[in-house]
């Protein structure tokens, strides 16, 4: 087997409300992987474009992702941190694997089938491709391990059967240009803690999205202290009391989720949380949540709000970032192009 040095790569979008689903299921994956891995950390404003979007809330959008990565801890200087538009050999290797990737296998994915709706003859081709792109963001760099929250977890199985199928079907060329057995590694998803699907705080049974028309669903990270308190204390509940145990929350997705969160915003586990709130009513755990929330997130929040008003400075750090990640990407494109057969 190939051996391929460990590099972390992941993506969100800029497509507004970065929330606490955001945070806890990727973001602070990020930060924590920071100190062991090499790591690429992308905005992808290539993949926002599959639904229709306003060019300045765009722009907008690119700052702000890009000033949450910075804001919850995110060295660029160490890392990479860019914009996928700015290096085109993702969009160039995503068209190679729409010609290795099937049809069938794009028409299992439940993310197109949720956004398409019931009008998918109108849905946007590139909605239909997002995972051949996806795939290609990661392994334009060979990337070994992709934090991502549980939604992500069938694209990264794509990805994975792209990189195999991609090996195999041109393992003799692979070989001949000197790459060995295997030319993409298969990234592992890293899908872990206690918050890998963060829940609506207005329903237990909704994932908290970027979407939701109720703003009170979600917590955004650019949230002030007192729009969180008044959403936590908003958020759904059910009547009985924290259980002691986990197996407690068992049918209870509200109770559920609010654990989940108080958990992964306090390192802990969700035994843990049990363990001091089990047999409290939801108006002591509800206020105990609004200050861990607030001091966690209300720090990030100020941050983001004056990294975004420095807009050269965010701008420079996504131009820096994309120069160091086109290294790595022009040479994955030169090799690709030899496996293939093209002339160049
Ligand atoms: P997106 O906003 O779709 O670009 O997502 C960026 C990252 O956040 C991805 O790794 C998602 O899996 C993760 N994510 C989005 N929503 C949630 C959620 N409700 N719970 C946990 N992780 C999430
Ligand atoms: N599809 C991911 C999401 O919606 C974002 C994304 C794009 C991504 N490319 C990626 C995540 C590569 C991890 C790796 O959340």
């Amino acid at each position: 087997m190939t051996k391929f040095p460990e590099l972390v790569f992941s993506g969100v979008q800029p497509t507004g409300n970065l929330h606490l689903g955001n945070y806890l299921g990727a973001i602070v994956k990020f930060v924590e992987l920071q100190n062991s891995h090499q790591c690429i950390f992308c905005v992808v404003d290539l993949h926002a474009i599959t639904v229709a979007q306003n060019p300045n809330e765009l722009k907008s959008n690119i700052r702000e992702v890009t000033a949450a990565f910075i804001a919850a801890g995110i060295d660029p200087e160490k890392h990479i941190v860019f914009n996928q538009s700015q290096v085109p050999e993702h969009a160039e290797l995503a068209w190679v694997f729409n010609c290795v990737a099937r049809i069938g296998w794009l028409n299992r994915m439940t993310q197109f089938k949720e956004k398409a709706g019931k009008d998918r003859e109108n849905a946007s081709v590139g909605l239909y491709a997002y995972p051949t792109l996806m795939a290609a963001d990661i392994l334009v760099y060979r990337a070994t391990h992709v934090p991502v929250g549980e939604d992500q977890k069938q694209h990264l199985e794509l990805a994975r059967d792209i990189a195999q199928k991609f090996n195999t079907d041109f393992s003799q060329s692979i070989a001949d240009s000197g790459f060995g057995e295997a030319y993409f590694p298969m990234p592992i998803p890293l899908i872990q803690g206690p918050a890998t699907r963060v829940m609506s705080l207005r329903d237990g049974s909704k994932k908290m999205s970027k979407s939701d028309t109720s703003d009170y669903s979600r917590i955004n990270l650019t949230d002030d202290p007192e729009t969180i308190a008044q959403k936590v204390r908003k958020a759904k509940t059910d009547s009985d009391a924290l259980p002691s145990e986990i197996e407690g929350l068992i049918k209870r997705p509200e109770a559920e989720n609010l654990v989940s969160i108080f958990a992964s915003l306090n390192n802990q586990s969700k035994a843990d949380v049990l363990s001091d709130f089990g047999g409290k009513n939801f108006s002591s755990f509800k206020a105990a949540l609004v200050d861990l929330a607030v001091l966690k997130l209300g720090p990030i929040g100020l941050e983001m709000a004056r990294l975004k008003k420095d807009e050269a400075y965010i701008d420079q750090v996504l131009s820096k970032g994309s120069h160091r990640a086109r290294e790595i990407a022009s040479q994955t494109m030169k090799d690709v192009k030899s496996i293939l057969g093209f002339i160049q």
